[in-house]
């Protein structure tokens, strides 16, 4: 503190909005960098559930600023939707603020990131099918539209009219699709901008004044590590960087701002969406993490596919980001496994004992993992509140994960609700 970053240090779906939500209480800003609704946090408050997409967990606390921030991408029609489902739950918005920079997700992205992964078939990269990739596509190339263009219509049609130029063509020649009217979007994007106008603002410079004032902000990072699209499993990888640094371009501060990084891992590993993935289980240990852990995924529903933890992939996120320290989650799911399995090295196809992440993604997709066994626990975990409560082999696992990643543990989860947590 005051600036830290939370970022995952799998292939996403680490329970961040948990931790999120749990740091949120003692921060006073909480802003998302990169991504957009392909994320999903699911949080459980005081016995209700929230299924967040876009906006910052932090929304829950009444007060919080919680900004999405210019290195986000934006659905408006979906975020509407999200304000409209809060709202009508009785979670104040008034604090909620949308980076201007911050770029739209129109409805040609949706529609050409399922076509592109109609088209690729069996090659298809498991997309959330939300328009992610050709909206950072179009961000790249300088043809895209941003939330502050909602605020004006001039604008927002002569934008449109220029990026429907190329895309309608593609929409029609090579997916045979429908091409788009540009005034017809703007008219419907119009719409949502009249709901959206209260709440977009020049974030960077709020998050700046906060800092400034000796404000607690909290950057949160989306996805995990291995989908960051220059460092993760490529092509398998989501198109923006979840990893700590890519926080300062995407909400506007400089890196000498930012204290401490917490890396946030499940006990064990999940993926969803394809790519190699060398954990991975495929039997009956598999699918007792997927029931016991509900391992499906919060925006597509898709049934995520399970493995044990892999220590080489943790120690590279670590690295990449300059964790500083740890939140270990659902570890209670673990409980009942006669041995837990740590994956410690990778083994490539030549035999070769690999200590660090390679670099190669042929040697990536050959690598199996070389594992420790370490002694199970049967015990219920759930109502565990310190280190001590654990059983002996479930503090060992711990101890083992801290040692090896060489970062300490702060916060262990031990259940779904917000209290379900170890503190250390
Ligand atoms: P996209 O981000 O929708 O383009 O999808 C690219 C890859 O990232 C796919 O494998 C998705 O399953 C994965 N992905 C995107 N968002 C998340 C997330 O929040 N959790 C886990 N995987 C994600």
């Amino acid at each position: 503190m005051p600036a830290t970053v939370i970022i995952g240090a799998q292939w996403g779906d680490e329970g961040k909005g948990k931790v999120v939500d749990l740091l949120a209480e003692r921060s006073d800003v909480v802003a998302r960098y990169q991504g957009g609704n392909n994320a999903g946090h699911t949080i459980v408050a005081d016995g209700e559930t929230f299924k967040l997409h876009l906006v910052p967990s932090g929304i829950l606390y009444p007060g919080t600023t919680c900004i999405i921030g210019n290195g986000t991408v934006v659905d408006p029609g979906a975020l509407c939707t999200e304000i409209d489902e809060l709202e009508a739950r009785g979670v104040p918005l008034d604090a909620l603020r949308v980076s201007g920079n911050a770029h739209l997700i129109m409805p040609y992205h949706v529609m050409l990131d399922g076509a592109v992964e109609r088209k690729l078939g069996r090659f298809s990269l498991g997309t959330t099918r939300r328009g992610i990739g050709p909206a950072y596509q179009d961000k790249a190339a300088r043809v895209g539209i941003r939330a502050q263009d909602l605020l004006d219509p001039k604008i927002l049609v002569r934008k449109l009219e220029i990026a429907l130029a190329d895309k309608n063509e593609v929409l029609e020649r090579l997916f045979d699709m429908p091409r788009l009217d540009p005034e017809a979007v703007a008219e419907e994007q119009l719409g949502y901008a009249e709901r959206l106008r209260p709440f977009i603002d020049d974030t960077a410079l709020i998050v700046d004044r906060a800092l400034a004032a000796g404000k607690h902000v909290l950057l949160e990072g989306a996805q995990g590590t291995m989908l960051d699209i220059d460092h993760g499993t490529y092509p398998f990888v989501t198109s923006s960087n979840p990893i700590a640094g890519a926080a300062c371009t995407g909400v506007g501060l400089g890196p000498t701002r930012i204290d401490s990084v917490i890396g946030v891992t499940k006990a064990y590993v999940t993926r969803v969406g394809e790519g190699p993935f060398p954990t991975e289980l495929d039997d009956a240990d598999g699918t007792r993490m997927m029931e016991r852990g509900a391992e499906f995924g919060t925006t597509t529903g898709r049934q995520r596919r399970c493995g044990w933890l892999d220590l080489v992939a943790l120690r590279y996120a670590v690295r990449l980001s300059g964790v500083s320290e740890l939140a270990l989650t659902k570890l209670d799911v673990l409980s009942g496994f006669e041995r837990v399995r740590i994956c410690v090295a990778y083994r490539t196809r030549e035999g070769e004992t690999l200590s660090e992440f390679p670099y190669h993604q042929t040697v990536f997709h050959g690598c199996t993992p070389v594992y420790e066994d370490l002694p199970g626990w049967s015990e219920d975990i759930t109502e565990c509140r310190s280190l001590s409560d654990l059983p002996p082999p479930a503090r060992e696992y711990v101890d083992r994960i801290s040692s090896s990643a060489d970062v300490p543990i702060r916060l262990i989860g031990t259940g779904q609700g917000r209290h379900q947590v170890i503190e250390t």
